[in-house]
């Protein structure tokens, strides 16, 4: 069988987490749902990168100790991803002992190759917030947190070699042209960091406590990126007693990161891995964001928008459908209330809703309930119905081949307002008029129309599964055997009973009322 490994980044657990957030989550759920009906053995890994200065900094204001403070967000993560309906097959949480263990492996190693060596870092430290700033970082010359004077100082660190990297992973990209999605990514990383020259990485802090120990040098702590990003291979017991899972799923075959998080993961952890000697994930796919009307999505601006609330009123399927539909991977998108209460009313109620019901009446007026039989093509039209559904998989496919999200999800909702269009095109209302004469090709169009719903209900279900089932329950299939393959049995519905009364998966929501819920919900 084959296999399909993919991670989320592991997510800081500093706060609540907003709709930006779960964007890489729902695309992640998405991707491994599609693999597994495919028939791939997938394991998807999430979780919480739980040390550094930061964290230590929240838990002091909250008054509590790092680790209480990292359980509560913890848990409060999981029960969100719960609620998503998030399938991950693991939670990694950086404080777990086996995973502390194997980066403190990892850093001696690194030590012990000669990759990480021992030197001096400097920088501007605000002696109250006990934190280090690089001279861009500063705002009016002063400290960008506190607004505090700062004073240059200088401690002993180690550092992690990068230099010696560059040209490796300069050959790796350009050897392996679907290692960074999309390409535009490579080459800002080329342009901006590689070819100015790479500077040494400094892996370890003595200014704070909370983070994973130098096993050879105490008061040293591990950088949160060495140790966040190793979570990768961790997770699967890597250099533990157990390294099934790791022989089994290592390389990744997918990484989905924001864009903030690139060069982290575009040139830190591919250096990494070469230092390791193991090899690199397939592809890491960089997303861009959701943004606000003004700006950045954050509390103190009060225009943040949390997946609970859209869930709560409008359904996690129309959630996870906005969030995926409404912004391409490579360019940022709005979230506007106005946007998604359309797509609500076009694309889910208007176009979805409604096919699936005027099907459904029309198998109970013509034929009692039950889907005609159907004798092969008759014209052009049933043809050319035939090839469009044919098409939207292999184009779905291809777009998801190359993780173009947005796209491979415009094109089922293509099929959709084309099986609209085909209910125009051929008027079963017209045909029934003169049932005698017209009895194969309404037949026809009923058929075609409760196989293209069938398609819709399988092609929809990694994103939209509840919808799924209640789309497959009103025309009568069994949802339990359904895979991606039953894509391939467009044929197999002549006979199966459709429920007498169809019931609207999505009612017309009144714009004006729900924009202004929303905008309400935002400034909560
Ligand atoms: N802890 C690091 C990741 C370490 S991975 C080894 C981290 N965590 S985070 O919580 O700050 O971000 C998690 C993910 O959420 C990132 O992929 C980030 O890009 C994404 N997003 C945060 N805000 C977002 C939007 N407004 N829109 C889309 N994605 C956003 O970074």
């Amino acid at each position: 069988m084959k296999k399909f490994y993919l991670t989320t980044p592991i997510y800081y657990p500093s706060g609540k987490f907003h709709i930006g957030t779960a964007y890489t989550e729902v695309l992640a759920d998405f991707i491994k749902k599609y693999k597994k009906m495919q028939g791939y053995d997938t394991f998807l890994l999430t979780g919480t990168d739980e040390h550094g200065q930061k964290i230590q900094d929240k838990a002091k204001e909250e008054g509590k100790n790092p680790k209480e403070y990292v359980d509560i967000q913890a848990e409060s993560a999981m029960k969100l991803w719960k609620e998503m309906n998030i399938d991950y097959d693991k939670f990694m949480r950086t404080t777990d002992k086996y995973h502390e263990i194997a980066v403190q492996k990892i850093f001696e190693r690194f030590l012990a190759q000669g990759d990480i060596y021992k030197g001096e870092y400097e920088g501007w430290y605000c002696k109250p917030c006990e934190s280090y700033f690089t001279e861009t970082q500063l705002v009016d010359g002063k400290c960008p947190d506190c607004g505090r004077e700062v004073s240059k100082m200088k401690e002993e660190a180690y550092f992690f070699n990068m230099k010696k990297y560059a040209d490796k992973l300069l050959k790796y990209y350009n050897d392996n042209p679907d290692f960074i999605k999309p390409e535009f990514r490579k080459n800002e990383m080329i342009n901006n960091f590689i070819k100015p020259g790479l500077e040494d990485l400094c892996v370890t802090r003595t200014s704070f406590s909370w983070g994973i120990q130098v096993p050879s040098d105490p008061k040293h702590v591990i950088y949160v990126w060495l140790d966040a990003l190793t979570n990768y291979i961790t997770a699967l017991g890597y250099t533990s007693d157990n390294e099934e899972l790791y022989n089994k799923f290592w390389p990744a075959d997918l990484h989905i990161v924001g864009k903030d998080i690139a060069r982290f993961h575009l040139i830190y952890w591919p250096i990494f891995l070469m230092a390791l000697n193991i090899p690199l994930p397939k592809t890491i796919l960089v997303h861009n964001w959701y943004t606000m009307k003004d700006g950045k999505m954050s509390k103190s601006k009060g225009n943040v928008i949390y997946p609970e609330q859209l869930i709560e009123r409008y359904g996690l399927d129309a959630t996870k459908y906005y969030l995926l539909r409404e912004i391409p991977i490579s360019t940022d998108g709005m979230f506007t209330p106005e946007g998604f209460i359309e797509r609500y009313n076009s694309d889910l109620c208007n176009d979805l809703s409604n096919l699936l019901n005027r099907t459904v009446s029309m198998v109970n007026k013509y034929f009692e309930g039950y889907v005609p039989k159907y004798n092969g093509i008759q014209n052009s039209v049933d043809e050319s119905i035939e090839n469009d559904a044919k098409n939207t998989v292999k184009t779905f496919e291809n777009y998801m081949e190359n993780y173009e999200i947005a796209n491979s999800i415009q094109t089922i909702w293509n099929f959709i307002s084309r099986s609209n269009k085909y209910i125009d095109e051929t008027s079963p209302w017209n045909l029934a008029k003169e049932m005698n004469e017209n009895q194969e090709k309404l037949k026809s169009s009923i058929y075609h129309l409760i196989a293209n719903l069938k398609q819709i209900a399988i092609m929809i279900r990694p994103f939209m599964e509840s919808t799924s089932d209640n789309i497959l329950r009103q025309i009568g299939i069994e949802k339990e055997n359904i895979n991606w393959d039953s894509l391939n049995d467009y044929e197999k519905i002549e006979g199966i009973k459709v429920i007498e009364k169809g019931e609207p998966i999505f009612m017309r929501l009144n714009q004006e009322e729900e924009v202004q819920y929303i905008k309400d919900l935002m400034k909560k």
